[in-house]
């Protein structure tokens, strides 16, 4: 994970400091800069997120060259002395580094004499730079490129040279030019700030950055040629007031709007009937909430398709043995298009010979460049760690094109799928209605902040909503809950139902409603209290009332009150919202 920045232009220092607002969704345990000043190094370093750095770099003086690094740590304990940049012992380059250098123990052991000021992988690059410097700098980041495993973004600034240089593998780097300067950084998003002609680095890159060009090289010094393409500008809210988390869940209505004639304008699904036909299996892969609306659409393709459709957590997908073929087709589901686990499982179908879609809310991230074709979901920018709006547009495009597929292969009639674009159509309403009585959420909240554990149920296409719903609580309000298919309770959890337990009991399908209104009161009847989140009511349980869907529409609606609930169970325990602890908004690390 981490963000990095670097540039070389005026304001520097500044410049930096806005970028790495930009890029804290990527990491916020520390921040720092380093920029470069009449022949020396300064930097600036602290624990905690961009708002303390700003305060030590308040005043200081501005300069035309800078890297800049948010930290989520992951080699040694969150404090200062772990934080980036670091310096090489001689003073002459300071790094950041995203990513993790595997052998970084070895290259330590080849540096005896060193006294290493932190835990971290990424201090061994800088003191490796120097050792490896004979008056080149590009040489010496030659060299150790060759020595460094893993996965790596690194930009490196050295005293001796107007350059900043860069070293990439496995992780994101982009890297832009404009009027004003050049510049470096983990995503597109946040360099399309400064600059609107960006080149995506390939993997096993040396970035030789000068103020008006970059030239891009193999580890061996040879020139490749890269790319430049116009980057879209990316809408930048860094400054809205109130928590991202809530105002992204308002933004839900408008949102399905988009991907629905987003999708409806777009090319869809680009592959023809006879590629369509032969098809053998659908994996719906992705992390966190981008897995399970593959798991909820898996669920609702289920109902229509005629072949498998397998939902699989994409770090799982990388370590078994899926079968993987040219009948293959696989939907990577990402809201960043930077998870690492996610890009990778895209990488594996592919050079398997399967088909692959990036479904993602990322033009240009590093998951559309791997993959063959791109859905856009429309979603807008995300900023909350929690994802919330990006879930509810994955099921809808997902569906579109799960139903495509169907019709494609003459499973799905005509008819059918027309309705199902009328009931996608009707469901920002169906949302707006949920989001107007929130109010009520809030009230079931109290009822609930105070729990040991929650436990969300469901049955069939409900199992993925309570899966989501779970995820949302934990991650925000740091509440111990898991999620069970609900008859799988009473096969061990229901020993932990006690007074101090709640149950969040999902029944969207009439034909189940029955089954779960038994798993309420064998719940209800231990003491837990219960929360039914129906079109129905139920005894024994506080109600939160759903409109009556389609099934198969009915799950981009009945997560709502779940998102909700997770907020407002956070924000009453006084928890920060939009950015929880120990977690990043794109984790692109393996
Ligand atoms: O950017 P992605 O959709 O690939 O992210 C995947 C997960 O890391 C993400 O959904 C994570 O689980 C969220 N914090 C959940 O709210």
């Amino acid at each position: 994970m981490c963000g990095i920045f670097g540039m070389i232009g005026k304001n520097a220092v500044g410049n930096t400091l806005t970028a790495l607002k930009l890029l804290e969704y990527r990491g916020y345990d520390s921040a720092g800069i380093a920029a470069k000043r009449n022949g020396h190094i300064d930097v600036y370093k602290t624990e905690g997120r961009i708002a303390a750095l700003a305060k030590i770099v308040q005043g200081a003086e501005e300069t035309d060259m800078a890297i800049g690094h948010t930290r989520w740590a992951t080699h040694g304990a969150v404090c200062t002395q772990n934080a980036h940049p670091f310096l090489s012992r001689d003073g002459r380059f300071a790094i950041v580094h995203n990513g993790i250098i595997e052998n970084y123990k070895q290259l330590k052991q080849t540096l005896p004499s060193v006294d290493f000021g932190s835990q971290t992988d990424s201090e061994t690059v800088a003191h490796l730079l120097a050792r490896e410097y004979r008056g080149d700098a590009l040489q010496a980041v030659l060299t150790v490129a060759r020595l460094l495993k893993g996965s790596f973004a690194i930009a490196i600034v050295c005293v001796e040279t107007r350059t900043i240089y860069a070293v990439k593998n496995k992780s994101p780097l982009v890297v832009g030019l404009s009027e004003s300067g050049a510049y470096l950084c983990s995503d597109v998003r946040c360099i399309s700030r400064f600059a609107q002609r960006v080149a995506v680095a390939p993997d096993n890159t040396v970035v030789e950055l000068s103020a008006r060009e970059a030239k891009f090289y193999d580890f061996f010094g040879k020139e490749k040629e890269t790319d430049f393409f116009t980057a879209d500008r990316f809408d930048e809210a860094e400054n809205a007031e109130g928590d991202f988390m809530l105002k992204e869940i308002f933004e839900i209505p408008e949102k399905l709007l988009c991907a629905l004639d987003g999708y409806k304008q777009s090319d869809g699904l680009q592959l023809g009937r006879f590629t369509v036909n032969a098809l053998k299996r659908i994996y719906l892969i992705g992390c966190g909430t981008a897995y399970n609306s593959g798991l909820q659409a898996a669920a609702v393709a289920r109902k229509w398709l005629d072949l498998d459709v397998l939902p699989v957590i994409a770090s799982e997908f990388l370590y078994d043995n899926y079968p993987v073929d040219d009948n293959t087709l696989a939907f990577l589901i990402s809201q960043s298009g930077e998870t690492a686990d996610t890009v990778r499982a895209a990488e594996r179908v592919r050079e398997r010979g399967g088909k692959t879609y990036a479904v993602t809310n990322t033009r240009s991230s590093s998951l559309t460049f791997v993959c063959e074709h791109t859905v856009n979901i429309f979603a807008g920018s995300e900023y909350a760690v929690a994802s919330t709006k990006a879930y509810n547009c994955q099921l809808e495009v997902l569906t579109l094109l799960l139903a495509d597929i169907a019709f494609a292969r003459g499973v799905l009639s005509q008819s059918r799928r027309s309705e199902l674009l009328d009931e996608l159509a009707a469901l920002p309403d169906a949302v707006q209605g949920i989001l107007d009585d929130c109010s009520s959420l809030a009230r079931v909240a109290e009822q609930i902040k105070n729990c040991s554990a929650v436990f969300y149920i469901g049955r069939t296409a409900d199992y993925p909503i309570a899966c989501e719903g779970s995820l949302k609580l934990k991650e925000i309000s740091y509440i111990h809950s898991e999620a069970y298919p609900a008859g799988e309770l009473k096969h061990g959890t229901l020993a932990l139902m006690e007074p101090t337990v709640a149950v969040v009991a999902i029944s969207t399908q009439s034909e189940l409603a029955d089954k779960t209104a038994s798993s309420v009161i064998e719940v209800a009847s231990r003491g837990a209290k219960v929360i039914a989140v129906s079109p129905r009511l139920f005894d024994n349980a506080l109600s939160v009332k759903l409109p009556r869907l389609s099934p198969e529409t009915s799950g981009i609606v009945s997560v709502v009150p779940l998102q909700l609930l997770a907020y407002y169970t956070a924000k009453s325990l006084g928890r920060d919202v939009d950015k929880p602890r120990h977690l990043a908004k794109s984790v692109t690390v393996e």
